[in-house]
């Protein structure tokens, strides 16, 4: 498969508009430790935030539709996806060539905005659903309030919200380590400067220091579509500790990314790996699968977790037979522990 068309399926994370039905606010119990497979998401209390509702419950329906979802893994699956990451373990990226790919990451996306402009991942307009601080922030009397896409890419998160604003005081900063998309985000039909802005920064700032213009804890919501996956593992800790200088008290994270087993993840070659279940693509791109254990692990320190939830689907290729697993998370994280806020 070549590298476009890996990103292409990778791109393709939205969960369907057809399948989002109804928004449901629950709590995930904190998971411990590996998952049993063998037992039914419900009982494991893992939740979804809204994802799809269509249900496979007989195989001999599997190519009557074109998505299935909650689509569950047998321990059978699970061992063939271990196989697969075990091989990938025994080639890894040549040592040049991963300290090529670590040492200047954004150049990569630079290139990669350079090829595709603004065509490339889709609009994001699932999210008022799946998050519904976004909708409440974009109605006309909800007063103050500012949102900050962190990786905002071409905009395709930030301007479905910009489209469907009722709320003549929000405001909407978009901020990417690529100054491509930027130069995209601020060029675009849809950029309107009485409410957006773009600016370059980096998540993982080494230095601490904010976006051009913004003050410490100063924003209500961050909204985190497919980009803590870029970063290396060793910068985690820095990116988190940038967010919490960003928010205000009480503001909240919302996330999604790529999750552990991914299609993408168990289709990477020979070469790719960079670090455990950290890849490099076809185009210089680089990208993580987490566990949800890993997103508690890593914003719970400085965050509430306020839920993870895993989005399992299947999607099918009914001309070709085809059956391809996504494997993406969710996730909602509040900034409550303010007294420990730097
Ligand atoms: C997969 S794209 C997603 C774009 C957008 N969030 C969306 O939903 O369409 C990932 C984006 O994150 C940006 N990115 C990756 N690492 C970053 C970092 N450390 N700081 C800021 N932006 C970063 C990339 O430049 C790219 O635009």
């Amino acid at each position: 498969m070549s590298a476009e068309m890996e990103n292409k399926i990778s791109a393709d994370s939205a969960p369907s508009e057809e399948n989002n039905v109804v928004s449901v606010d629950e709590t995930v119990p904190k998971t411990n430790g590996e998952k049993d497979w063998t037992i039914s998401r419900e009982d494991r209390g893992d939740r979804p935030f809204t994802f799809g509702q269509r249900y496979l419950t007989s195989e001999d329906d599997v190519w009557n539709h074109n998505a299935w979802d909650h689509v569950e893994w047998g321990e059978e699956q699970r061992v063939e996806a271990e196989e697969k990451l075990a091989k990938q373990r025994e080639m890894p990226v040549k040592p040049f060539d991963k300290s090529l790919f670590m040492g200047n990451p954004a150049k990569y996306w630079d290139q990669f905005y350079r090829n595709n402009q603004a065509n490339f991942f889709k609009d994001r307009k699932w999210l008022r659903v799946e998050f519904p601080a976004l909708y409440e922030a974009q109605k006309p009397d909800a007063g103050p309030i500012s949102i900050l896409e962190v990786g905002c890419g071409a905009g395709n998160t930030m301007f479905p919200v910009l489209q469907n604003n009722e709320n003549p005081h929000l405001s909407i900063m978009g901020v990417d380590y690529s100054r491509q998309a930027v130069k995209i985000v601020r060029e675009s039909e849809h950029f309107d400067s009485k409410y957006a802005r773009a600016e370059v920064w980096d998540l993982a700032e080494p230095t601490g220091a904010l976006p051009e213009g913004v003050e410490p804890h100063s924003v209500d919501i961050i909204v985190m579509i497919f980009v803590f996956s870029a970063l290396a593992p060793e910068q985690w800790t820095q990116a988190v500790s940038n967010l919490k200088k960003l928010l205000k008290p009480n503001g909240r994270i919302l996330f999604r990314d790529y999750g552990r087993y991914d299609l993408t993840q168990l289709r990477f070659k020979a070469g790719r790996l960079l670090d455990d279940n950290f890849y490099i693509r076809g185009d210089g791109t680089r990208v993580y699968f987490f566990t949800e254990e890993e997103l508690h692990e890593i914003f719970g320190t400085e965050f509430e977790v306020i839920k993870v939830a895993t989005d399992r689907r299947l999607m099918v290729n009914r001309q070709r037979k085809l059956k391809m697993y996504r494997i993406w998370l969710q996730a909602e994280f509040k900034n409550s522990k303010v007294e420990e806020s730097k």
